[in-house]
């Protein structure tokens, strides 16, 4: 199967987009929508991943700037990281109105916005690259 890197670009963004709409949803209280967005982006990311563990990383050269080890170590952090943010906010009201609240679970997320961000700029710039047909 040939594996079409421009259509992983484009959900790179998506899940992007997606986390900048659970983030605005988790600013306004709204812990209820934030979660759905969340486990909306987690079933979107597992698809995604399972495609880059299958198809892509099996075909990576022993020359390639990172390993496969690499980029299942990240992959284990983000299902990790996901996890323990959407079980969190699992276990609040769905509307909260505490500002401090607010902003704490905001900042327990941003650990998991890095790493995501870290490791699509990874992919995009070296495995992307590296496959061949
Ligand atoms: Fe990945
Ligand atoms: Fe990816």
């Amino acid at each position: 199967m040939k594996t079409d890197i421009s259509t992983l670009k484009q959900e790179h963004k998506q899940i992007m987009e997606r986390l900048q709409q659970h983030r605005l949803a988790l600013m306004a209280g709204e812990i209820g929508q934030a979660a759905e967005i969340l486990a909306n982006l987690r079933e979107e990311q597992e698809a995604h991943m399972a495609l880059e563990e299958t198809e892509l990383l099996p075909r990576l050269n022993s020359d390639a700037r990172w390993a496969e080890k690499v980029y299942l170590a990240e992959h284990r952090k983000l299902r990790q990281l996901l996890d323990r943010n959407l079980s969190e906010l699992n276990s609040l009201p769905v509307q909260i109105h505490n500002k401090v609240l607010v902003l704490d679970l905001l900042e327990r997320g941003i650990l998991f916005k890095h790493v995501l961000e870290h490791h699509f700029e990874r992919e995009e710039m070296a495995l992307f690259m590296e496959i061949h047909p």
